[in-house]
């Protein structure tokens, strides 16, 4: 099977940047987030703190995330209810850099990046896949922004959604994220050693897919 490991940054654009090119490609688009989002929302749902890593550990038992694949697109489902949705808000994206934190939890979901990698060509996007998850993946890029266009593009997609937060709380966020993700003991955010940087700073969309679809197609 083909693997490429997307790795980089909230915000980088990775989810939708792997996505158009996992389309143009044929491969199916893996977001690792989202697992780590429907853990999070578990925890958020039933009142567990979620920067105490003991407590969202306990929770694990009762946990069941799974991910299909409709039409090319993924859903995320949180013990038998697609949660697509509801893994979007500010709040479950802190819940996400939180428990991703606890190794339990990363432990949890390992397999299960590991089955979907073996079964299928795929573009997975997430903070540790090149590093860990895929070690053996054929192309592994590292997708990253500055953190003010990061926080620019995130607080449009949350203003088409309807959502109020100021620009200068959405950046706050994104730093204290950048933060705990590149900070925390296990699989810290760290680009791999034989992947390719790509800054999309200064890139449009298109021209970010684009660039990845080149860097894909090198590679292989
Ligand atoms: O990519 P995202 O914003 O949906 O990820 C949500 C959180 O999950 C992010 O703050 C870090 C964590 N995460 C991780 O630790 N490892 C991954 N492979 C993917 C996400």
């Amino acid at each position: 099977m083909i693997n490429v490991a997307i790795d980089g940054p909230a915000g980088a654009g990775k989810s939708t940047i792997a996505k158009a090119a996992a389309k143009k490609m044929g491969y199916i688009y893996v977001d690792t987030g989202a697992l780590y989002r429907a853990v999070g929302v578990y925890s958020l749902r039933n009142g567990v703190d979620t920067t105490d890593g003991e407590a969202v550990a306990k929770t694990l038992p009762s946990v069941s995330v799974e991910l299909k694949f409709q039409d090319g697109v993924q859903h995320v489902y949180l013990n038998g209810e697609d949660v697509s949705e509801e893994i979007r808000t500010p709040k479950a994206s802190m819940a996400a850099s939180h428990v991703s934190a606890v190794p339990a939890v990363r432990q949890f979901l390992f397999d299960l990046q590991r089955d979907i990698a073996a079964k299928n060509n795929c573009i997975m996007d997430g903070r540790d896949i090149g590093t860990v998850v895929l070690p053996h993946a054929q192309v592994k890029i590292f997708l990253t922004a500055s953190p003010e266009a990061r926080a620019k593009r995130r607080f449009i997609e949350l203003q088409a959604k309807g959502a109020k937060d100021a620009f200068e709380q959405v950046l706050a966020d994104l730093k204290q994220r950048d933060y705990n993700d590149s900070h925390r003991e296990v699989a810290p955010l760290k680009p791999a050693d034989d992947s390719v940087l790509v800054d999309t700073t200064a890139l449009t969309l298109e021209a970010s897919v684009e660039k990845v679809i080149e860097v894909i197609k090198e590679k292989l």
